[in-house]
């Protein structure tokens, strides 16, 4: 991880109600002094409470999407300015299942890290090829499409996290070999570097799809992953902290 604070982030898509708030709780209690930044990204109804429950704690609680504008006739969007005004410290913007399902483009997902941005929140940006594309080798160029598309000028290690996510690795269990996991994360640095010079060394890049307890012991230490986004994982406080445990 060369110097680079790891971050572990949960996303618990669409998931949970006030009952499971108990596990962000207990994973409060197990992090004790952790030596990684650790995130959870619960709905949005559950921010609040979520920010309520882990006050003083290392773990930091963040929104899932949020619309470009700070504020507007955009009936059911939520603007980075209200995570922020409910307490969250970070956002998530353009996931695959966003992408996919609400047609969202690469200029999107740039405004919209530019609008967590100016709400002050830490902006995880995603990014990864479809199953279609890594069948054709195309995982390098979506990668630098996605890039130069999505991520806006004036990214810092403060401000930015990139997640590669493969799409084809979300929610079933199939991950790339440790080897291309590697090689994409090499590839996002290069390129980071490319463009930000010194801060895209320091700009973390976090390895998401199908991460376990099980395989986290072998992914996180690869030398250009950064820490992980966890879906179904996340959702148990225990496999939670186990993957943070191997980071
Ligand atoms: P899974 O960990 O459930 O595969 O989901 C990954 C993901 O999409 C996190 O954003």
């Amino acid at each position: 991880m060369s110097g680079r604070r790891p971050l572990v982030a949960g996303n618990w898509k669409m998931n949970g109600t006030r009952e499971n708030l108990a596990e962000i709780e207990a994973l409060k209690a197990g992090l004790g002094d952790s030596s990684c930044d650790v995130a959870i990204c619960p709905p949005a109804t559950l921010i609040t409470e979520a920010v309520a429950r882990t006050g003083g704690s290392q773990l930091m609680i963040g929104g899932q999407d949020c619309h470009a504008e700070a504020n507007g006739a955009h009936t059911g969007d939520l603007a980075a300015e209200m995570i922020a005004d409910a307490g969250g410290a970070l956002v998530i913007v353009g996931h695959s299942e966003r992408r996919a399902d609400h047609g969202e483009s690469d200029a999107l997902v740039r405004a919209k890290a530019e609008a967590g941005w100016r709400a002050g929140l830490l902006v995880i940006l995603c990014i990864g090829e479809t199953e279609a594309e890594y069948r054709a080798g195309e995982t390098l160029a979506v990668i630098d499409r996605q890039l130069a598309g999505s991520v806006p000028n004036g990214a810092t290690p403060g401000n930015l996290v990139i997640a590669y996510e493969p799409v084809w690795a979300i929610g079933t269990g199939l991950t790339p070999s440790n080897d291309d996991i590697q090689a994409s994360h090499a590839h996002i640095r290069q390129r980071l570097v490319a463009r930000f010079g010194q801060g895209g060394v320091a700009i973390r890049v976090l390895y998401g799809g199908s991460v376990k307890p099980a395989n986290a012991g072998e992914i996180l230490p690869l030398p250009d992953v950064d820490g992980a986004l966890v879906g179904g994982a996340s959702l148990k406080a225990a496999d939670f902290l186990a993957i943070v445990a191997a980071a």
